[in-house]
């Protein structure tokens, strides 16, 4: 019996884990706000930089030990081979504690980084991922074991990460500005998950501590956070995963016949169990 897990930034990983949690008929716990594991685990998080994020490693590196059974769910922008290592640093972590480390699989939803898919395809891969989350199910309930083993050296990911959550994530944050228009709510100052946002001297102000997550950017109700030297991160018209699910079906934006940069998903679209 298993128990979901979740970091989600802007919502991708929360919808997945919201899909399974009704398939699997089980419970699921922010890591934000519980640090306590009961039973066998489904720990699912996005892919930040090609890895872990650290609050992710940060968790698990509290948890104490145990054999019970993990099965990690990752989400991300893409399928590319490289995203293969992204759980690498997470499954050492879990393994020297004791558990057994089952099942990897990485989910594709819209990016809510730097470069922004079109409405109908972050709605298509929304419903792929529905397809996706049965084919989850079906493994689990049969014990199949899936490990993935990337092409790329490790070594390769690590340094792309570390770029990524070290000096990507803090420089991000200092340079995270508010506009004229904030109205000093204190939502992104509740939100920030490294309570990296202050209300100092009457001014929202940034801090170090950025894990570059982008919740505090796309859920501030009136547009407020920009970057200064970093704003190619943001994307230019928010992000929204609730309106993205709230939306109808349209024609499929991916499919035989697509040409360019989009006709790479047609595999993971097509076949459910990739
Ligand atoms: C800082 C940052 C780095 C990212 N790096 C990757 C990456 O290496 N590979 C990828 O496929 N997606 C990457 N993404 C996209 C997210 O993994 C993807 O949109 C994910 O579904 C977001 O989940 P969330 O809404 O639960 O935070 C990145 C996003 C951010 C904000
Ligand atoms: S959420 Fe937006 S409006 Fe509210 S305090 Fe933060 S920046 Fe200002
Ligand atoms: S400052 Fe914003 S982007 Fe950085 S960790 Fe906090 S909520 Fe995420």
């Amino acid at each position: 019996m298993y128990d979901i897990y979740y970091f989600s930034g802007t919502g991708n990983t929360k919808a997945v884990a919201a899909l399974l949690k009704n398939r699997l008929n089980c419970q699921m716990y922010s890591i934000e706000e519980t640090s306590t594991v009961v039973k066998d685990m489904v720990l699912m998080f996005p892919i930040h930089g090609f890895g872990t994020p650290q609050i992710v490693l940060s968790w698990l590196e509290l948890l104490p030990g145990a054999s019970s059974k993990v099965a990690i769910i990752t989400t991300g922008a893409d399928y590319i081979n490289i995203n293969k290592n992204a759980t690498r640093s997470a499954i050492k972590i879990l393994s020297d504690k004791g558990y057994d480390v089952c099942y990897d699989r990485i989910v594709v939803m819209a990016s809510n980084f730097a470069f922004g898919y079109p409405d109908s395809f972050n709605k298509q891969l929304y419903e792929v991922a529905k397809d996706k989350v049965d084919d989850i199910v079906n493994d689990l309930n049969h014990q199949v074991i899936r490990r993935y083993v990337s092409s790329y050296p490790i070594s390769l990911s690590r340094i792309l990460y570390y770029c990524e959550s070290r000096w990507g994530a803090k420089s991000f944050g200092l340079s995270l500005r508010t506009k004229d228009t904030c109205t000093k709510c204190m939502i992104c100052v509740k939100l920030c998950p490294r309570n990296n946002i202050v209300l100092e001297r009457d001014k929202i102000r940034f801090k170090s501590h950025c894990m570059m997550c982008m919740r505090c950017i796309y859920k501030c109700p009136v547009q407020a956070i920009h970057s200064i030297g970093m704003n190619f991160a943001i994307l230019s018209n928010g992000y929204n995963i609730e309106e993205i699910i709230r939306s109808p079906v349209t024609d499929k934006f991916v499919t035989r016949e697509t040409k360019g940069f989009y006709k790479h998903f047609i595999n993971y679209i097509e076949d459910k169990t990739i």
